[in-house]
């Protein structure tokens, strides 16, 4: 996506895709750049009911890290409500490294717990976020070795 959405459905009704974001991120969207991709762009907060209901995926990109645990719990959880029996949910994210952390890894880290008490999450974080909203981890995949960002795939259960 050409601006800064907080996330892309993948819905198997007439619309192909959703993006959603807050009003004044939608509100900047180059339109022009979306003719011919049949995505829409809708206002929403993810604190809230996703209206889009059984997508074929949900993807949020870099918007959990901003929020605490309870706060994202909370977003997982109506994803969750939303989510048909084969829905994925993929959260692309860092992993942290337990072990040899770099400092790719270690910076963001701690600039999101000073400015926002917000974190970037080892495995185990993510998986306990996950079995907190009621969603089960189906596999992480890692597309950057060095800062550890990765789609993390989820089931409801
Ligand atoms: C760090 S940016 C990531 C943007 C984009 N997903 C990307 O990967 O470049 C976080 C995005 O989440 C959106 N966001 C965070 N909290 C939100 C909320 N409560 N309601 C709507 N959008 C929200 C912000 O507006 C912002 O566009």
């Amino acid at each position: 996506m050409a601006a800064g959405t907080s996330s892309i459905v993948l819905s198997p009704l007439a619309a192909p895709g959703a993006s959603q974001d807050q009003p004044s991120v939608i509100g900047r969207v180059d339109r022009t750049q979306l003719a011919g991709y049949g995505v829409v762009l809708q206002i929403y907060d993810p604190m809230g009911l996703q209206p889009v209901v059984g997508a074929k995926a949900y993807y949020l990109r870099i918007v959990l890290h901003d929020y605490s645990d309870e706060k994202c719990v909370e977003v997982l959880k109506n994803l969750r409500l939303a989510c048909a029996p084969d829905s994925l949910i993929l959260i692309d994210e860092m992993v942290l490294r337990t072990e040899d952390a770099q400092t790719e890894q270690t910076q963001p880290g701690l600039r999101m717990l000073s400015y926002l008490l917000a974190m970037e999450r080892d495995r185990t974080q993510w998986e306990d976020l996950l079995s907190r909203a009621g969603l089960q981890l189906r596999c992480i995949y890692t597309y950057d070795a060095e800062t550890g960002d990765s789609v993390i795939a989820a089931v409801s259960v």
